[in-house]
């Protein structure tokens, strides 16, 4: 499904976006530099954010390499972004290898949540201090279908796609009257480059009649690159703390 650009949204603008690499981030700085926005692109591998410098040729994208969950990498991205940062788009994440609460692993444990849900704080708070001086700035997180029920994933990214939802949701109370509005994209499943196999044998047996029978056609990352432009921009001006699903309908099974 073809999305449409609208120029010049984001002039003047300077958004940071996690994963921006890969998948859901590419698609969401790219699309943020079409419509006009400076955008500071992290990820974790250096190889992927060099081929999207290469492949997108803006001056208006400055990246930062690493990882995301260290609290150095966080205030790199800050420093760089040199001034007013008037968005965020948290993106990056990882996946769990499906592991039911019985075989979780305590170092798959603390590498998912660490990711996925203490990176997206700790950037969210860096940020919120400049925003809130100027009384402005959009935030947008990136959850999933398995923030929104129990049979998408594992216990691990399970649990972290329900905390990222209970941290939207604070950040827009706390700071909704202050000019800074918060809300999440739900995705269902989407092509991107995001790696998971089946390591249990009982994950595979109680989730595989769900996937199979539930999940949608899956989107392209352009079109969650759409809905994370839109809360992120002024068009949404009135929606804050929403979990928007993106996922072709997969949320009302
Ligand atoms: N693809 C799906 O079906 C799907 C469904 C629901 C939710 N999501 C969520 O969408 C988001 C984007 O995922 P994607 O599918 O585009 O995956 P992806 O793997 O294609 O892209 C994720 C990017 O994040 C980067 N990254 C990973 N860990 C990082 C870290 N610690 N610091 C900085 N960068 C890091 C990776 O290098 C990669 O480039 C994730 O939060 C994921 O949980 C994806």
């Amino acid at each position: 499904m073809s999305t449409h650009i609208v120029e010049g949204r984001f002039a003047g603008a300077r958004v940071i976006v996690t994963g921006a690499g890969s998948g859901i981030g590419k698609a969401t700085a790219t699309r943020l530099l079409a419509e006009g926005a400076t955008v500071i692109g992290t990820d974790i591998s250096v190889q992927r954010l060099t081929e999207l410098a290469s492949e997108l040729g803006s001056d208006r994208l400055l990246t930062v390499a690493g990882d995301i969950s260290d609290e150095t990498v966080v205030a790199e991205v800050v420093q760089i972004a040199d001034g007013e940062i008037t968005s965020l788009a948290n993106v990056a994440g990882i996946m769990d290898d499906f592991l039911p609460p019985a075989e979780v692993e305590d170092a798959l444990w603390d590498r998912v949540l660490r990711v996925n849900l203490t990176a997206v704080m700790r950037l969210t708070r860096a940020v919120l201090p400049g925003m809130l001086e100027r009384g402005a700035g959009t935030i947008v997180n990136v959850s999933s279908e398995a923030g929104l029920r129990g049979s998408a994933a594992g216990a691990a990214y399970t649990a972290s796609k329900h905390a990222v939802i209970g941290l939207t949701r604070s950040t827009a109370f706390f700071y909704g009257p202050r000019g800074v509005r918060c809300n999440a994209v739900a995705p269902g499943a989407t092509i991107t480059n995001i790696q998971a196999e089946f390591r249990s044998p009982y994950s595979t047996e109680r989730m595989g009649p769900y996937l199979q029978t539930n999940v949608p056609q899956p989107a392209s990352a352009e079109e969650l690159a759409a809905a994370i432009a839109w809360l992120l921009s002024d068009d949404s001006s009135n929606v804050n703390g929403a979990i928007l699903p993106s996922d072709n309908g997969w949320s009302v099974i």
